[in-house]
């Protein structure tokens, strides 16, 4: 079958590699029709994770069900399925409590695994024309009749659309709050989408691309262009000098200012800047452990000068990590097929497979007009 590989920083391919196929009587096999390219995907195209020559990348998958294992009960030939980026037992301590983002059975030794990711386990993606679903029971979320025609808005529940969800939840949003969003690339516009649904007041989203901040200014958000000034004293301003509720980090690691100049701990600071003594903050843009492309040596061992005495005095919260995507993705679902939610929006494109190289290159550029690429292996 074909392949998206990563073959080095910058550089991906589309190949021949070897058929995805049941591996245990637990997997699942589906063909996929739908694959994201994902911020997370940067990370490792850029050269800033440990990633592996070879591997498949592809985490954010939907497709049609073609074989199942022998163990599988649920799941059957023909259905419509979208997968979790997190790849998930259902049985360990962590997934018993809804933290499937951090099983400890199907990645041993670490906490979490996906498809096609750096450090989360041996698994492929699904940038391919076919994935392998361990678990398959578990880690397929079926869709409704109507999956083929809002197959771009179901797409979103594979990561960003829970992601963006999760942020909010972390933050603990409720209806009535004012919430500051760093980033507006896909998952921050998903976190604005999702404080909106809950009923936030006023949300006021951070960044510097025109064509992203369009799009939240389009869906009912407060766009804050930070190149054009202070944008931690315009949300003071807009916050009658309080500090906005909650806060939500959507950028990660390789934050940087306008000029283009990483600074890790830029989001963070600001953050604790901008929200209000006892409000909360999630962080689900991603930070890691070792950097060794960072611009400084505290970055390089994942450590950054976080203004621990400001974020103390204010009395904040923070919550982190990868996405749990099975704890909304179902009730995010429904909120799709019912038409309460179209979070499609921020697609600029659809391309086949063989296109992929060129838009990794494109929207890693963050490009005027690319914020988000969806890849159809089948077409
Ligand atoms: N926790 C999870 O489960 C999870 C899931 C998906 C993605 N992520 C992470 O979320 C982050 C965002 O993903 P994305 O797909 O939106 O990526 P993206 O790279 O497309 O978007 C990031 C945006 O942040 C902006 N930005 C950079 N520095 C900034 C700053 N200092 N202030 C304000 N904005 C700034 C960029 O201009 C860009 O538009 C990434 O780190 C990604 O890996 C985490
Ligand atoms: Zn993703
Ligand atoms: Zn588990």
């Amino acid at each position: 079958m074909k392949g998206l590989v990563y073959n080095g920083p910058r550089n991906v391919s589309v190949k021949e590699v070897p058929d995805a196929k049941i591996e245990r009587p637990t997997d699942v096999l589906v063909k996929i029709t739908s694959t994201n390219i994902c911020g997370s995907d940067l990370h490792m195209y850029e050269g800033r994770t440990g990633v592996e020559t070879g591997k498949v990348l592809g985490h954010e998958n939907l497709g049609q069900v073609v074989e199942v294992g022998k163990a599988v009960d649920r799941i059957k030939r023909g259905d419509w399925v979208c997968m979790p980026f997190n790849i998930s037992c259902g049985f360990c301590k962590n997934c018993e409590q809804g933290y499937t983002g951090s099983c400890l059975i199907t990645n041993p030794g670490k906490a979490g695994a996906a498809y096609g990711y750096a450090e989360m386990g041996p698994y492929n993606g699904g940038q391919a024309e076919y994935l392998r679903v361990p678990y398959g029971d578990f880690n397929c979320l079926k869709l409704p009749d109507d999956a083929q025609e809002k197959e771009t808005d179901y797409v979103m529940l594979a990561d960003i659309f829970p992601t963006g969800w999760h942020a909010t939840e972390l933050a603990g949003v409720q209806p009535g709050d004012s919430v500051v969003i760093y980033g507006a690339g896909p998952v921050g516009l998903m976190a604005a989408y999702s404080a909106i649904i809950k009923g936030a007041s006023k949300t006021m989203v951070i960044d510097r691309h025109p064509d992203r901040l369009r799009l939240a200014e389009q869906i009912g958000a407060i766009p804050i262009d930070d190149s054009k000034g202070s944008a931690a004293d315009h949300v003071m301003e807009i916050t009658a000098g309080e500090g906005a509720d909650k806060g939500c980090e959507c950028v990660g690691y390789q934050a940087h200012d306008p000029q283009g100049h990483e600074r890790p701990n830029m989001t963070m600071n600001e953050l604790v800047r901008t929200v209000r003594p006892t409000g909360g903050i999630g962080v689900v843009g991603v930070f890691v452990p070792q950097d060794p492309k960072a611009p400084d040596e505290l970055s390089k061992r994942g450590g950054m000068a976080f203004d621990w005495g400001l974020f103390w005095s204010k009395a904040q919260r923070i919550g982190t990590g990868q996405a749990h995507v099975k704890a909304y993705n179902r009730q995010l679902r429904n909120l799709i097929h019912t038409g309460r939610a179209k979070p499609s929006f921020i697609v600029s494109h659809k391309l086949p497979l063989r296109e992929a190289p060129q838009a990794y290159q494109h929207f890693d550029a963050r490009e005027d007009g690319w914020t988000k690429v969806v890849l159809r292996p089948a077409a």
